[in-house]
């Protein structure tokens, strides 16, 4: 396996690119994923007056803080990254601007998915991914961590789920080089059991699977 281009994320002008499609996705149509997300959470009874923790794991500028907070003002929402430059960008546009309309709970770290273990994640009650699985070339390993992490409910996003091996490829995204990772459809699906999960939805869409689990009481 190669880890040759792993910290090619690592670079602020692709966070600059990323926030700037974001802001032009905040402000006109939603994403296909955007929409999955918020239709899992009504499915798990998240209500807007609620103030549940969530979890969001590889958070880029973390602009699905800003959307969940337009549906979940009291929602704690917390974005970690490996990348200090993708926090830096998210800290200097969002920071402020919560403050302002009252949303104070914003914190942001720089940390990989590999720094977190299950008494860490024991406060919240939502663990999101979206984008980080299916960028890594371990990505497999990636998803089974997280499971581990044992958080009541998993919102896992833009997986590409195949019939045939799990791999990766390397491709150019943003200027940089990055992994693609496609998941072998089964093996999820024995990791989701494994960990103690159901699957409760599986949205399709052309940017990838959203899984819906939630931990078996
Ligand atoms: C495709 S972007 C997705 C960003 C955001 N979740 C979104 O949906 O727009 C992948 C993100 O994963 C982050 N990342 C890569 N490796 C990571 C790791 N080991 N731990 C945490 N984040 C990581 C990258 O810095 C990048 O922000």
């Amino acid at each position: 396996m190669s880890f040759e281009h792993i910290d090619s994320w690592k670079n602020r002008a692709v966070f600059v690119q990323q926030l700037e499609r974001n802001i032009l996705e905040l402000n006109g149509v939603y994403p296909d994923h955007w929409k999955a997300l918020l239709a899992c959470l009504a499915l798990v009874g998240c209500k807007p007056d609620e103030n549940f923790t969530f979890a969001d794991m590889g958070c880029g500028v973390a602009a699905v803080g800003e959307l969940l907070h337009r549906y979940y003002p009291k929602m704690h929402y917390h974005g970690y990254d490996y990348a200090k430059e993708a926090i830096d960008i998210a800290k200097e546009q969002w920071g402020d601007y919560w403050s302002t309309k009252g949303k104070l709970d914003r914190l942001y770290s720089h940390a990989s998915y590999k720094d977190f273990d299950d008494e860490d994640m024991g406060t919240f009650d939502i663990l999101h991914q979206a984008g980080l699985c299916c960028i890594l070339p371990n990505g497999d390993e990636c998803f089974d961590h997280l499971l581990s992490l044992q958080v009541p409910i998993v919102i896992s996003q833009k997986m590409n789920l195949i019939d045939g091996e799990s791999h990766y490829d390397v491709y150019d995204h943003y200027d940089i080089k990055i992994y693609e990772y496609h998941h072998n459809r089964q093996g999820i699906y024995d990791m989701i059991e494994k960990h103690g999960y159901t699957m409760d939805k599986n949205i399709s869409s052309p940017v990838g699977t959203t899984l819906l689990l939630k931990k078996n009481v």
